[in-house]
């Protein structure tokens, strides 16, 4: 098969992450008979350098001629006191948007060989955990309206949580396709205690329910969802939330996992052209380094695989190579963990990957 894929290397570590991806990507393909054409986009910070804005036509265009887009990270100190619609970070919220990407699937397990890096005991860890949030990517607060206005104390900044009944019904029916798919457990994390919007979300993912009788459903609120994910994460098989709720959640179960180095994310929308990116950010402290972990974005090119192109041997392949080098020992610098030992650099680890693929 023949696909072309979009690369948007950002800034940061970006670059170094997204070019060893490709490398496993490259390699999959030969060693399956695909043909894979990479081609670059400007997005963010580097976008901006040269552009002057974070998220070019260009960019918009190109990665919607692709079959599928894969991103490494935007941001960094550079650009951090642009006005809020110059940011790198608003070209991530633009693409996703002009990709109608309102779905991202953010994926947490712990694996085997990296329990000393996670944070939890024995006794919460247990046998371990295998959490799927689908966090809704296109709407809520980081989209609404908002602005600065006259309030009671003077001038005030506000943004806006708002949902329609489309956008959680489309969110909700994708939890639930995969609820099915996996344990057919879904949990739906809200603030249902205090907010209007929530209480349309409950109450729409309530008639969803019914069409879905086989998955347990219920609901939580995010306060206590956030306690539950470090008190008892096995007790969770996919969690359902809002754009801003599932940006927090999913940082804090990446944590549990032992680094935030290792998840990858899928962004979807209806169709089959998705948005792959490591759920990180672009780590400028480490940036040109060459010490970043580029096992969250080779993971991602494999959900790529998996979800956007129907190739899960390909996929599965790409996924038991990182297996097999962390049960070998190999580690990057943030999967060290207390215990030391010597990390490998990207490149080295990337090379380990590609060794046994
Ligand atoms: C993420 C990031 C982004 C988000 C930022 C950088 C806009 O935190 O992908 O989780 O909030 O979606
Ligand atoms: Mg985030």
């Amino acid at each position: 098969m023949e696909y072309n894929i979009a690369l948007l290397r950002g800034d940061g570590i970006g670059p170094e992450i997204v070019d060893s991806a490709a490398a496993i990507l490259r390699k999959t393909a030969e060693r399956f008979g695909h043909r894979f054409n990479f081609t670059s986009y400007l997005i963010g910070g580097a976008a901006i350098d040269e552009t002057g804005i974070p998220l070019p036509q260009e960019t918009v265009d190109g990665c919607l001629a692709s079959d599928s887009v894969l991103l490494g990270a935007v941001g960094g100190y550079k650009w951090d006191e642009l006005p809020g619609d110059k940011r790198p970070e608003k070209a991530l919220l633009g693409i996703r948007q002009a990709l109608g990407l309102y779905t991202n699937l953010r994926p947490a397990r712990l694996y085997p060989a990296l329990r000393a890096a996670s944070p939890l005991k024995d006794e919460v860890v247990g046998s371990g955990f295998d959490i799927m949030i689908v966090r809704e990517l296109t709407g809520g607060i980081y989209f609404g309206d908002r602005g600065y206005r006259e309030g009671k104390y003077g001038t005030e900044a506000y943004d806006t949580e708002a949902y329609s009944v489309t956008e959680i019904e489309r969110i909700g029916r994708t939890a639930f396709e995969t609820a099915m798919k996996r344990d057919k457990r879904l949990c739906s994390v809200d603030k249902a205690n205090v907010l209007e919007s929530s209480r349309l979300w409950r109450k729409t993912m309530h008639e969803l329910a019914q069409e879905y009788p086989e998955v347990e459903y219920r609901d939580m609120f995010v306060d206590n969802a956030a306690m539950q994910l470090v008190r008892d994460p096995k007790q969770f098989d996919v969690i359902v939330t809002s754009n801003m709720f599932g940006d927090i959640l999913s940082d804090e179960a990446s944590q549990i996992t032992g680094s935030i180095g290792m998840l990858a994310s899928a962004s979807l929308g209806a169709g089959t052209r998705g948005m792959y990116e490591p759920i990180h950010g672009s780590a400028p402290d480490i940036a040109g380094q060459n010490r970043a972990n580029p096992i969250a974005t080779i993971l991602s090119a494999a959900m790529m695989l998996r979800y956007s192109f129907g190739l899960a041997d390909e996929a599965d392949c790409i996924e038991a190579a990182v297996n097999r080098v962390l049960d070998e020992g190999y580690r990057t610098a943030d999967l060290l963990g207390s215990g030391g030992g010597s990390a490998l650099s990207c490149t080295e680890m990337t090379e380990k990957i590609l060794g046994v693929l």
